[in-house]
């Protein structure tokens, strides 16, 4: 049976709740407009909430871009390796139910994706970026290659959903069919969109134009991810399908574990971990106070993340007795939440995640002139949801310490700190050290890597041999 789509609504349709929120000027090049372009500023008009949108604009008119840190205690640590002063965890225990989760399919994997690489100076989505040292795999390869090897291991292909942008949703897409899955079943692999929000003037709260039949919008956060789970109709999928808990990550960290049993495992309370099974997350050392990470805190007894740019700085240096970081939880962006946490966390809407804003320069048609008018000053106000705001609406959000040179490479800039030549180095050298625990020196001038399998089996606890054993000079993957 066929369904016939619901027609998009015309510009006479919407223009009534348009008026009414207060932004009919951006009807004002309508009649300019081709069919082709009218009926895309159509779709786009009709994305937006224009009964919510008053109140949203109101509330963050206001001039100061970052949140008040508040008064701040180190949060609680959960470890399994025992690291003193943290709450133990049995790894093993927790191993095994992690396991135990994963054969049973009650796991997916979710990338946050959206991202280009921009600022790596790379055109394209940034999962599509080369990064394996000695592979030239990309970083979506790296994370497929791991997956494939728990879904073999598991017997069954465990969900991997990625979120993409309404800026990279085809090339990404594209670049999945292109390759044959990377490898994953068809079925395995679910796409969906994050949604956008528009971009105002903070004086005025008027929308802008990017175009004189469209809105100036910009993602709407990685915090998109809970509304877009639902909106696309991804979390009803989930449920029908037994899932109840989704492993996250960002794109830009290609040492992460997409899955990793003993975390898993410790979210859904094994091992003694303090955890309620909501919302979990993975914090590394802080390599030194002014390194760009959010940290992990307790604001009026409540676990949350604090984004550095809002960290002041005497807080961010601040020691203990022994000179350790009062606050060096550092987060790595790695999660675990529940379904249903996620759905209650949609349900509380902007008390659960609300929205944080950044003053930015954004190109805009003047109402008058029609011109486009670049900024040479910040003229408007972007607003981004972040999901580590969920935190502190969890009952009780476990945060566990993990090995830094193990799960953390984060790519964020084209050289230097954070950048693909870093977390080529890291990568490597997280695959001389396994090399080196099962009995081999890595000789002069190796470039090494783990494949998905090995580094599959290092986090499930399973023996692996290396594939090959390299010699001086080789590039390698283990
Ligand atoms: C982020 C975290 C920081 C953490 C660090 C670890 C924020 C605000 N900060 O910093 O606390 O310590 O990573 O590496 O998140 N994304 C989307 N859609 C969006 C925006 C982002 O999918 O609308 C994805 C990106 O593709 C990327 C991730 O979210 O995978 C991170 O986004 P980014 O804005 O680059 O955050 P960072 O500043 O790197």
């Amino acid at each position: 049976m066929t369904t016939t789509p619901a027609a998009t609504p015309t510009i006479a349709d919407l223009r009534p709740a348009i008026e009414n929120a207060g932004q009919g000027h951006v009807l004002s090049f309508v009649d300019e407009l081709s069919a082709g372009e009218l009926e895309a500023f159509q779709a786009q008009l009709s994305s937006i909430d224009w009964a919510e949108l008053p109140g949203v604009i109101d509330r963050y008119r206001g001039t100061s871009a970052s949140e008040a840190a508040g008064s701040l205690e180190p949060p609680v640590v959960s470890c399994p390796s025992g690291t003193p002063g943290d709450v133990a965890v049995d790894a093993d225990e927790a191993r095994a139910a992690g396991l135990g989760l994963i054969r049973s399919g009650s796991v997916a994997a979710l990338t946050v994706a959206g991202g280009q690489g921009t600022r790596l100076g790379f055109d394209g989505p940034k999962g599509t970026l080369p990064i394996g040292p000695a592979s030239g795999r990309t970083l979506f390869e790296v994370f497929a290659d791991q997956l494939a090897a728990a879904s073999a291991w598991a017997g069954q292909p465990n969900p991997w959903l990625l979120m993409t942008s309404p800026q990279n949703q085809q090339q990404t897409q594209r670049y999945f069919e292109g390759r044959n899955w990377l490898g994953l079943d068809r079925e395995q692999i679910r796409f969906f969109t994050q949604g956008v929000m528009p971009s105002f003037c903070p004086q005025t709260g008027r929308l802008l134009l990017a175009d004189k039949g469209v809105l100036a919008t910009n993602p709407d956060g990685h915090g998109g991810v809970v509304r877009a789970l639902i909106s696309s109709g991804e979390l009803d999928w989930l449920e029908r399908q037994g899932v109840e808990h989704l492993s996250y990550f960002q794109v830009d960290n290609p040492l992460v574990p997409p899955i990793d049993p003993v975390f898993l495992g410790a979210h859904a309370g094994a091992g003694g971990a303090p955890s309620s099974g909501q919302f979990s997350s993975k914090m590394v050392a802080k390599a030194d106070a002014s390194e760009k990470v959010g940290v992990f805190a307790r604001r009026n007894g409540r676990t949350s993340v604090v984004e550095y740019s809002d960290l002041p700085t005497d807080i961010a240096e601040a020691v203990d007795d022994h000179g350790r970081l009062l606050f060096e939880a550092g987060s790595i962006a790695i999660h675990a939440a529940s379904v249903a946490f996620l759905r209650s966390i949609d349900e509380a809407g902007e008390s659960a995640l609300p929205f944080h804003r950044a003053f930015k320069k954004v190109p805009h048609v003047d109402l008058e002139s029609g011109e486009c008018v670049e900024p040479t000053e910040p003229n408007a106000v972007k607003l981004e949801r972040f999901v580590f705001d969920a935190i502190p609406v969890a009952d009780q959000p476990m945060v566990m310490r993990v090995a830094r040179e193990r799960e953390f490479a984060p790519t964020k800039n084209p050289t230097g700190v954070d950048s693909v030549e870093s977390a080529k180095q890291l990568q490597h050298d997280r695959a001389a050290a396994w090399l080196a625990a099962h009995g081999h020196a890595c000789p002069e001038g190796c470039t090494l890597e783990l494949s998905g399998q090995a580094a599959w089996a290092d986090v499930a606890g399973i023996d692996h041999t290396p594939q090959a054993t390299p010699k001086a000079g080789e590039s390698a993957v283990l």
